[in-house]
């Protein structure tokens, strides 16, 4: 079939087979031409490896280190001649260019939060790897059922306390207007802790500790986003940033448990914002990374997931000295977006955008074509006219 992109809102509802397999050999290539990341990861875990942030850190781990993966993602595949999701197309044409590469490479489709694949995982690692030295957390998710209660429970993206009223854009039709958003309830919040907060983490570290599969001095790294204060009330000071607390109460608890098991460490490492899956659904924040890329690109500073992911791997996780901490303890890969003089600019161009000026004072082009490109769209190499067999399997 022919595939287009149809956008509905702030998702695309198609995904490109060939586009989403050239996305990510630009991934593979652009590791591969930063040379190795030596003494890094050899045998890797990545929950949430099939988009974003996961997929990048899979990618840098496998590409620059020559890392055994094993990616753990909750994808729909191609049935019935549908279109699989964007992370499906990512993973098989991941795995396959790992494999091609001559590296470990295999797969868990399904709920990650659940205790069946924490089993599976389990299982897996015992039967071809033993241990892995690397668990990379990159869930994003708007719903968790919890293993011991068998509650769903929903995060949402809202302010606390009060409403909160800001510019927004809708990025598929170019408009700016005033968004006003309603406070959470206490049980919002804690549903979007429960969804997006640490205890998943714990469990998982806890299972595979429990089965022997983490190697003695293991490392486990989870993200997070701070961003600017005209984004606080939606981000830092809403229910995520909530959930992102506990996510490091989290990262407390768990480098304590590593620290004891052979002198490992975990922590978060806070990332750029992004163009994502996760990130296109936050309002206002998709007008800030519209003019942080304006900004960036033309300093010459702006990066995509794989180059946020092959920098920390490169110069923190792996550099052979110290982790560059902040006083909270975390890793700071936004260091380039928190940069004051990328702050002041974006401070100044916020109050003045209006949908006349969009175009002229953001890069919502470069917004629109990267959200595309999540979905395999806009590639170069790959002829959008042409057929392309919608089912593609999952290579072992
Ligand atoms: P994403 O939507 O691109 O990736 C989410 C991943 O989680 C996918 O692989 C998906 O398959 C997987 N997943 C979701 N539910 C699952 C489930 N139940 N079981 C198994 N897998 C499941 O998101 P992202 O933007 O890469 O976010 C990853 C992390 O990075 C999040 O913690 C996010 O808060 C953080 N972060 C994002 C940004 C940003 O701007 N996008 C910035 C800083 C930090
Ligand atoms: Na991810």
């Amino acid at each position: 079939m022919v595939i287009k992109p149809k956008v509905r809102g702030f998702i695309c509802v198609t995904a490109h087979p060939a586009g989403c397999a050239a996305h990510v050999q630009q991934q593979i290539d652009y590791v591969k031409s930063k040379g190795p990341v030596r003494d890094g990861p050899k045998k890797v875990l990545v929950l949430g490896a099939s988009t974003g942030f996961g997929l990048a850190s899979r990618v840098t781990a496998a590409f620059g280190s020559g890392a055994a993966t094993l990616g753990v993602f909750f994808e729909r595949p191609s049935e019935d001649g549908r279109l699989a999701t964007p992370g499906w197309y990512n993973s098989a044409a991941f795995t396959r260019a790992a494999l091609d590469a001559g590296l470990y490479a295999k797969n868990i489709n399904g709920d990650a939060f659940s205790d069946a694949v924490k089993r599976q995982a389990i299982d897996l690692i015992k039967a071809d790897l033993g241990q892995v030295d690397l668990v990379v957390y990159s869930l994003a998710s708007p719903r968790r059922t919890h293993p011991r209660t068998g509650a769903t429970h929903k995060s949402c993206l809202k302010p606390i306390g009060a409403p909160y009223t800001n510019k927004t854009v809708d990025t598929d039709r170019g408009i700016v207007s005033d968004v006003t958003i309603e406070p959470a309830t206490e049980t919002e919040i804690a549903d979007t802790v429960a969804v997006m907060g640490g205890e998943d983490w714990e469990m998982w570290i806890d299972a595979l500790l429990e089965a022997g599969v983490l190697a003695p001095g293991a490392t486990s790294v989870a993200y997070s986003y701070i961003g600017p204060e005209v984004t606080w009330p939606i981000y830092k000071n809403g229910t995520i940033g909530t959930a992102k607390i506990d996510l490091e109460r989290a990262a407390k608890k768990i480098d304590a448990a590593l620290k004891a098991h052979g002198y490992g460490r975990a922590f978060i490492s806070v990332n750029k914002a992004l163009v994502t899956q996760a990130s296109s659904a936050i309002p206002v924040v998709p007008l800030y990374i519209s003019i942080l890329y304006k900004i960036m690109k033309a300093k010459g500073l702006h990066e995509g997931c794989i180059e946020q992911m092959q920098r920390l791997f490169a110069t923190q996780l792996y550099n052979g000295s110290a982790l560059a901490f902040d006083d909270g303890g975390r890793v700071r890969v936004d260091n380039w977006e928190m940069r004051p003089d990328v702050q002041a600019e974006a401070a100044k161009i916020w109050p003045q955008v209006t949908t006349e000026n969009l175009a002229a004072l953001t890069d919502i082009e470069g917004y629109r074509s990267e959200f595309l490109r999540l979905f395999g769209f806009g590639l170069p190499g790959v002829n959008y006219d042409a057929d392309y067999e919608p089912h593609v399997p999952m290579p072992e």
